[in-house]
């Protein structure tokens, strides 16, 4: 399943990412407010308990997450979307794959990985620039072997190749993304995209 996130605020806060004149302070609060909405969207069916309460009125019965949620940050770039997961679901557990991109051949590089507990976890990959999907498709595997089987990527910016290998190497993950760019370049950078994400969050152009 891949859903493109349809709402006013998703194309006003995106269009302030990509405009290249956005500097790093104003670029991670704007990847932290569209976060927001990408975790809400990621977490839209996430099964439901029953809980018996009492307000300060009477007795009710509310609803509370079935089961924990896991948040793995890509790094680096999926850092920008760490805040977002956390604010909307504090007592979610983080891990961390880390991954580099060889700049000749695209391929992924591992450099270190470490996670919580993902059996019985909704797990969310956070990986903000889903291109050729080498990097997602490692970490969907790395995740995989650690005992994940619930599994949301969470993506600002996706390209057409990367999600047609996502859908090739993983077709049971659900891919949310706050648009579908048209393609990518010849040095595996989406277009019109927004640039280097690592780079634009962490200031090192
Ligand atoms: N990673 C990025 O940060 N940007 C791209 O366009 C592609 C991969």
């Amino acid at each position: 399943m891949f859903r493109v996130i349809d709402h006013p605020l998703a194309a006003d806060l995106l269009t302030v990412l990509r405009d290249r004149h956005t500097e790093p302070p104003e670029f991670r609060e704007t990847a932290e407010r569209l976060g927001y909405l990408l975790v809400a969207e990621a977490l839209t069916d996430m099964p439901l308990d029953e809980v018996e309460i009492e307000t300060p009125l009477e007795h009710t019965t509310g609803h509370r997450l079935h089961r924990p949620v896991v948040a793995v940050a890509v790094l680096r770039a999926g850092l920008g979307l760490l805040e977002s997961v956390l604010t909307l679901v504090p007592d979610a557990a983080i891990g961390f794959a880390g991954v580099q991109r060889d700049e000749d051949t695209a391929q992924p590089v591992e450099y270190y990985t470490k996670f919580p507990t993902l059996v019985d976890a909704r797990v969310l990959i956070l990986e903000p620039m889903l291109a050729t999907g080498g990097s997602l498709s490692w970490a969907v595997g790395k995740v995989k072997e650690n005992g994940a089987r619930d599994i949301t990527a969470v993506c600002v910016v996706a390209s057409p190749e990367g999600v047609a290998r996502m859908q090739l190497d993983h077709p049971d993950v659900r891919i949310v993304a706050a648009t579908l760019d048209r393609e990518l370049n010849d040095r595996f950078y989406i277009t019109p995209g927004l640039g280097d994400m690592g780079d634009r969050l962490f200031g090192t152009i």
